[in-house]
């Protein structure tokens, strides 16, 4: 558990509320939580279904690994550490992104189940969906389209997640995606047919046959 530092601090509540934001939206703002190996497609992946919600007219809004450590996550490394609290700061955006009413989706590793439930336990029951990207260590490093993999196996790069640091597959998932079997739009899809079950949104309007 972080430790809170601050003293005589309130919480304050705000005057307009989720379900307010919701009603006039008319989808639920939830975190869509795609985790696995590198280049296992989590930000191509995450991208894909963006763009599709929000030609839905859904608010969205993409948290990937990579740029997170440009800006807000600048400090952290690769030590089990630090992605303990790489996780833990992006756990709470999206937080606050999904009670903003915005769908959020996240491409991060995030290796550890432990981090994982961790960032879930912030959101309202049926607000987060963990998605795992499912794909074999000898596909991710055939793609490996930062050249990361083949560092990482000539001892070039230390700690690399599927080589040199673990990564714990998601144990209950609600969404497992094979994007070694799928292509990119089956994988999309069945990730919005699953927004659309659960009541996130709201399924497609049925074009009429001419
Ligand atoms: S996490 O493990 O803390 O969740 P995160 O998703 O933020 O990782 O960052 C992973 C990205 O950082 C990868 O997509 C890759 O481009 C880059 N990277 C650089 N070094 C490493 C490493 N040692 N292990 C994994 N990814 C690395």
């Amino acid at each position: 558990m972080t430790e809170q530092k601050a003293t005589n601090i309130t919480w304050h509540k705000p005057l307009v509320t989720r379900a307010e934001r919701e009603q006039r939206n008319k989808y639920k703002g939830a975190v869509l939580w795609f985790t696995g190996l590198p280049s296992s497609g989590k930000s191509t992946l995450a991208h894909e279904v963006e763009r599709i919600l929000f030609d839905r007219s859904c608010n969205t809004y993409v948290l990937d690994g990579d740029n997170i450590r440009h800006g807000l996550n600048k400090n952290l490394g690769f030590s089990p550490e630090d992605r303990k609290e790489n996780i833990r700061r992006l756990g709470e955006v999206a937080k606050l992104f999904a009670d903003a009413g915005v769908l959020v989706l996240t491409a991060f590793i995030s290796p550890y189940q432990a981090d994982r439930d961790q960032a879930r336990s912030l959101n309202e029951q049926g607000r987060f969906f963990e998605i795992f990207c499912k794909c074999s260590v000898e596909e991710c490093e055939k793609r490996d389209p930062k050249g990361l993999w083949g560092k990482a196996r000539k001892g070039e790069l230390k700690e690399f997640t599927g080589v040199s640091a673990p990564y714990e597959e998601p144990k209950a998932a609600e969404i497992i995606v094979e994007t070694d079997k799928y292509n990119l739009e089956e994988c999309a899809n069945q990730i919005v047919l699953c927004l659309e079950k659960h009541n996130i949104i709201t399924p497609a309007p049925k074009h009429k046959k001419p």
